[in-house]
């Protein structure tokens, strides 16, 4: 069985998903940059090893990177899994696990990488918006998609509408991509582009990719 951790800095509602989603994954641990998120305490109820690599207690980036990978290493994971961790990571870092860090961005990537997507996709008029689970690369929220949702922007969206409605999606994305990586069905073509093997539409995505959740 392959084996992850999870990196968070909040509220952890993704982990949340992918820890409910029964997924055939022996998750090692829940490492946090801060020693606030609220996901932590959720993590330890279900029984899974809790770490703390507080950022604001290295000199540097470099510094604090150098602790998470000896603190990554300890556990030994296949993989990384980024999920609400609010921290860029190192060129280094990345180096160090290639094609081994997952991420979740809330916006159909290439669109609106970097902070507050939903306030862009708001403030640009796109009518659809949605969510990407991508590997990471030095080149920020630019790696190779593994999946996508999308959902529709409706004339009286605020940020927080718009967030709340994407999130559902992610809930949804990010556990069909852990499963695929359980199931070792993640391949790439040349470029690194993702391809699923032996994709079946109805059963892998249809209820994910294809849904636009109207609440
Ligand atoms: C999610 O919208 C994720 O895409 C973004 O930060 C948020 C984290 O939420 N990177 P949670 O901590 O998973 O609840």
């Amino acid at each position: 069985m392959k084996s992850i951790v999870i990196l968070i800095s909040g509220r952890g509602s993704n982990m949340e998903a992918i820890l409910d989603a029964g997924l055939r994954l022996n998750i090692k641990a829940v490492i946090s940059n801060r020693p606030d998120a609220t996901g932590l305490a959720m993590a330890s109820r279900r029984g899974i090893a809790t770490r703390v690599f507080d950022h604001s207690a290295y000199a540097s980036r470099e510094a604090f990177d150098a602790a998470l990978a000896v603190g990554i290493d300890s556990v030994a994971p296949d993989y990384i899994v980024l999920a609400g961790f609010m921290r860029v990571l190192t060129e280094g870092f990345v180096a160090r696990y290639p094609m081994r860090i997952l991420n979740i961005h809330p916006s159909l990537l290439p669109a609106f990488g970097g902070m507050h997507t939903h306030r862009h996709a708001l403030a640009t008029g796109v009518k659809i918006h949605g969510a990407t689970v991508h590997f990471v690369t030095s080149h920020l929220d630019h790696g190779p998609i593994i999946i996508q949702a999308a959902v529709p922007v409706l004339p009286h969206d605020d940020e927080a509408a718009l967030a709340h409605r994407v999130l559902v999606v992610e809930h949804q994305i990010y556990p069909q991509a852990l499963r695929w990586l359980a199931e070792g069905r993640i391949t790439f073509k040349e470029n690194n582009v993702v391809e699923i093997r032996d994709l079946n539409v109805s059963s892998d995505i249809g209820d994910q990719q294809l849904r636009m959740p109207m609440e």
